[in-house]
């Protein structure tokens, strides 16, 4: 009985140590890091400058640098050791006459993309909860409903 105690109390206090040291996965992790960040937003790429809804708004976009800027603003939101050096979300999107159908457009072509990788729904939660407050900011205050 003593030795099973004993046993029993390495072992939490191993799992804890353990625990301890690497935490809760964090939101970027779960993504599978920048690797996982890289490929989700490659993907929503591809389906957005396919989607009729939205397609337009990026005719004079020089894509690559979007991608890369994309995939910096995804790291840092998900608490990833990164740096944004885009300009920030009000700046970039104010004049564009963007409307909450085409956000919400965009928001469904990321989930699409989280889909086809085969991220967990409780994940793609996690970062949909970290773009919707973005909303205020890239949506022509007019077209708010
Ligand atoms: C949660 C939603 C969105 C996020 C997180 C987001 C994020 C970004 C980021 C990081 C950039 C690059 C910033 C920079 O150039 O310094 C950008 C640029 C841009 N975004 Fe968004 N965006 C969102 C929604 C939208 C929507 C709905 C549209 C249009 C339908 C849109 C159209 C554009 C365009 C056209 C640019 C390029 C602007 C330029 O090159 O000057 N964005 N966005």
């Amino acid at each position: 009985m003593k030795i099973h105690t004993c046993i029993l109390v390495t072992l939490l206090t191993f799992n804890t140590a353990v625990y301890a040291q690497s935490g809760p996965a964090s939101l970027f992790q779960d993504l599978g890091s920048e690797a996982g960040i890289s490929q989700i937003v490659d993907e929503s790429l591809l389906i957005i400058l396919q989607d009729e809804r939205i397609k337009a708004s990026f005719k004079e976009t020089n894509i690559p640098r979007l991608a890369q800027l994309l995939k910096e603003q995804f790291c840092v939101i998900s608490a990833g050791p990164c740096k944004y050096t885009g300009d920030d979300m009000k700046t970039v999107h104010q004049g564009l006459g963007i409307n909450a159908a085409q956000f919400y457009a965009m928001a469904e072509d990321v989930q699409i993309a989280m889909d086809k990788l085969a991220i967990p729904p409780a994940t793609q939660n996690r970062l949909m909860a970290k773009l919707a407050p973005m909303k205020r900011d890239i949506v022509m205050p007019q077209t708010r409903p």
